[in-house]
């Protein structure tokens, strides 16, 4: 089975073409990063009308390099939510209309349950439970995943999201949005310990505050302006590690999971994966990262979550679905 995956919930435009849930064909990301680097984060509007400009083209050139003619799609995988409304509705709207041209039929995707078939597509052979960490630009989540198809969130961020930290943290460096990738990079030459960034409520139960860090770092660049970069960078990221990490492990002993599986944009960052495993394997627990590729959003996630959800659930969406903003994962079937 052929599935076309399309992803629009942000400033990602990405088509994917996948067989059978898992074989990649095509994996097409085209990012937006430049047009909204000069306001410092996503402008909805721009976004809308950027996706609308980008898709069809997108789609045209994923199916040619696919060796494939409409007819050769068998499902239409889309996020449906959570994301921003506008670009979700140029996903969706163009999803049933390939849909309604086509007569195949169309599977809405959560956004992050997709991110968390990265896992699937990374490691196929290694099945739920396990605990899943959701960290990306606009959510930090901890998940409990019995099996592919049941979510249920039992910790997350109750401000800002992981991502959302680096990158406005990123912003008061003037490093460029998103910052994240710029961060792990200069990380690599800064001292973690050289600044003493706090790790709020990292003692007390499976929710976790980003926002009181970002805070911290604005106190700290006011009264040390001259510290290096790369020592900001590393300290700060040192921060955001310590916290996914020690958050992961708790969830996973108090849901007696085996397993962690990290993913989403933050999960693609080099110092997570270097300092996470360690500590997770010393508590007892596997741990598994998806290729870096399919960490940061893509449309294979999409493609391999809606095959799930036609093939092992035999579910499929009206014409008329509609796009969710606040779609939640806890609970979605
Ligand atoms: O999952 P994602 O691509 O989009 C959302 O669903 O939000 O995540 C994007 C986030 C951004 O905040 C970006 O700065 C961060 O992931 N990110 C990284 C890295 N690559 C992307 N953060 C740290 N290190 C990276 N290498
Ligand atoms: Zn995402």
């Amino acid at each position: 089975m052929i599935v076309l995956g399309i992803e629009t919930s942000c400033d990602e435009t990405a088509v994917a073409v996948v067989r059978d849930g898992g074989e990649v064909l095509v994996n097409l990301v085209y990012s937006q990063a430049d047009l909204h680097a000069r306001y410092g984060g996503v402008v909805p509007e721009a976004a809308s009308r950027d996706h609308l400009r980008k898709l069809p083209c997108l789609a045209q050139e994923a199916l040619a390099a696919a060796g494939l003619g409409w007819d050769g799609i068998d499902l239409v995988g889309v996020t449906y939510g959570p994301g921003l409304i506008g670009p979700l509705l140029v996903g969706v709207t163009y999803a049933a209309g390939v849909v309604l041209a086509r007569g195949v039929p169309l599977v809405g995707v959560n956004h992050l349950a997709a991110h968390l078939f990265a896992h699937r597509l990374g490691w196929p052979e290694v099945p739920p439970p396990f605990l899943g960490v959701i960290a990306s630009g606009g959510h930090t989540l901890l998940v409990a995943v019995p099996r592919w198809g049941e979510y249920r969130v039992v910790g997350g961020t109750r401000d800002d999201a992981a991502g959302e930290a680096l990158d406005k943290f990123g912003r008061l460096l003037g490093l460029g949005y998103p910052a994240g990738p710029r961060i792990d990079a200069l990380a690599e030459e800064g001292d973690p310990g050289a600044v003493p960034f706090p790790r709020p409520m990292l003692e007390s139960g499976l929710d976790m505050s980003f926002a009181g860090l970002k805070t911290a770092a604005v106190y700290w660049l006011r009264d040390h302006p001259h510290t290096p970069a790369p020592d900001l960078c590393a300290a700060y990221l040192e921060a955001v590690v310590d916290l996914l990490t020690e958050k992961a492990i708790r969830a996973a002993r108090r849901f007696s999971l085996p397993r962690i599986v990290v993913v989403g944009g933050v999960a693609a960052n080099r110092r997570l994966r270097q300092v996470l495993p360690g500590r997770v394997r010393e508590r007892g627990f596997e741990v598994h990262f998806p290729p870096p590729e399919l960490c940061t959003d893509n449309a294979v996630i999409v493609a391999a979550c809606a095959h799930h959800r036609f093939v092992e659930l035999g579910h499929a969406d009206p014409l008329s679905l509609s796009p969710d903003p606040n779609l939640s994962l806890d609970g979605w079937a």
